[in-house]
């Protein structure tokens, strides 16, 4: 029981504090969509603007953009869509039809930050999993893993 509190705890506190996990994270939707939530919150009272981009073999290539003079790639122009999200506090970029077939960094930049998410080929997280929150929060994948081999709690599904 008071594990059970426990660990309630941390997550409720990982939940309700910003910044405690970087929340940008990759997946692919039931439609195949790839989606990229970006949290980083646009700034009040400035222009904001956001890029993405993807590195594959160390070239990067902006994917989408609304900052003054970048243009992205032509290829990625009509199968990728931005929104700006208030639940998210940030952007969320989604790909149609295009398949990963390598090892792909996305990266995403607004308000003068970045955040980069590494997928390894073939191993891209479907927006339904739970797993999707502990990509955000590696450490907590950790933490779980520790309690669950030092006091047998957390269930095997996790
Ligand atoms: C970029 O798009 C965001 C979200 O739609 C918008 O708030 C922002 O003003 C745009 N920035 C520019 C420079 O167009
Ligand atoms: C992108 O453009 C091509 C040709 O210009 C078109 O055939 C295709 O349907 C477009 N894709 C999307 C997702 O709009
Ligand atoms: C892809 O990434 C994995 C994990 O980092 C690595 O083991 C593998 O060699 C990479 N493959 C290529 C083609 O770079």
């Amino acid at each position: 029981m008071t594990n059970t509190l426990f660990i309630s705890s941390i997550f409720l506190v990982v939940l309700v504090t910003p910044g405690f996990c970087q929340t940008t994270t990759v997946c692919k939707e039931e439609d195949e969509d790839i989606r990229v939530d970006c949290n980083i919150p646009p700034k009040a009272n400035q222009i904001n603007s956001y890029e993405f981009s993807i590195t594959v073999r160390n070239k990067e290539t902006v994917i989408n953009s609304n900052v003054t003079g970048i243009t992205a790639d032509q290829t990625f122009k009509n199968i990728t869509r931005v929104e700006s999200l208030d639940s998210l506090k940030g952007y969320r970029l989604r790909l149609s039809n295009y398949p990963i077939t390598d090892n792909t960094t996305f990266i995403c930049k607004a308000s003068g930050k970045g955040a980069n998410v590494f997928v390894e080929k073939g191993k891209m997280i479907p927006c339904s999993a739970i797993s999707l929150f502990l990509q955000s929060c590696p450490w907590l994948w950790s933490l779980l893993l520790f309690l669950h081999v030092t006091q047998s709690w957390v269930p095997c599904a996790l």
